[in-house]
């Protein structure tokens, strides 16, 4: 619960501390140079990535929130489309570069991979399978709070490197967007391989037979307890 608690609190101060100027017709990107469409995409993709963290939030509290665990799943996997989309959408146009295109784009496509991945894993009736798409698909999700916090710091460093402006705003951004999502998979596999799930195959009925795998009481919803934080 601890751990719930203190992944809540975090997700809280990043949306406390990122939503405001896009509620407010504001933007912090620079919008100069950018197409017409760009910006009520960026604001689609913030809301609905709002949304989404949250919905994420009361699945990794799997073991507190099992009940609202179809629901909630079912709003995960409807905003991560868009989000991924929009994501893939203004990340190829980004005013940051060519290197963080690449980085958005790449982040965007493996979210909705994943995220896909684990849909088709549960419509399966493999839990196992299905728990370790999901995390993975969340652990990019989130992985927008590590770059956040990345940001500062990689400037400060190149800053304190004595870089030159120049170097700073082209290197910049490309040293913070790879590694923040490259840190989050990588910490997600680690995890995954130190929490196995309990049960790796459910028994029960085949997949395709019009029950719904995510509803409370389906036979095969019997994960035991690893699918949670
Ligand atoms: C699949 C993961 C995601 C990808 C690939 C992605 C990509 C992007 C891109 C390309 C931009 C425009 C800025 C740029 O060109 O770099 C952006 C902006 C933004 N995204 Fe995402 N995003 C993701 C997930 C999320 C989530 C889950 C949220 C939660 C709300 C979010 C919140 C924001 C915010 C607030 C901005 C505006 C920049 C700022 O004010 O800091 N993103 N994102």
């Amino acid at each position: 619960m601890k751990k719930l608690l203190v992944g809540a609190l975090l997700v809280l101060v990043f949306l406390a501390y990122s939503l405001p100027p896009y509620l407010t017709g504001g933007s912090r990107v620079p919008l100069d140079d950018q197409p017409n469409w760009y910006y009520g995409l960026l604001v689609g993709h913030i809301l609905l990535g709002s949304v989404a963290m949250l919905a994420g939030l009361v699945q990794l509290g799997r073991r507190w929130f099992a009940k609202y665990h179809w629901i909630a799943g079912r709003i995960y996997v409807a905003c991560a489309l868009p989000v991924g989309l929009a994501a893939i959408a203004i990340g190829t146009v980004t005013p940051f570069g060519p290197v963080n295109a690449a980085s958005n784009v790449t982040l965007g496509s493996l979210m909705l991979l994943f995220t896909a991945l684990g849909v088709r894993a549960i419509v399966g009736g493999d839990v196992a399978a299905h728990r370790r798409w999901m995390l993975r698909s969340a652990a990019l999700m989130y992985s927008v709070i590590i770059n956040r916090i990345l940001g500062p710091i990689i400037f400060l460093v190149l800053d304190a490197a004595g870089a030159p402006s120049s170097m700073t705003d082209a290197v910049g951004p490309a040293l913070v967007a790879w590694p923040s999502w490259l840190i989050a998979i990588g910490f997600c596999e680690w995890w995954l391989r130190r929490t196995p799930p309990k049960r790796r195959r459910v028994a029960g009925t085949p997949a395709r037979n019009g029950e719904d795998p995510l509803r409370p009481g389906s036979e095969r919803v019997s994960l035991g307890g690893g699918g949670g934080i």
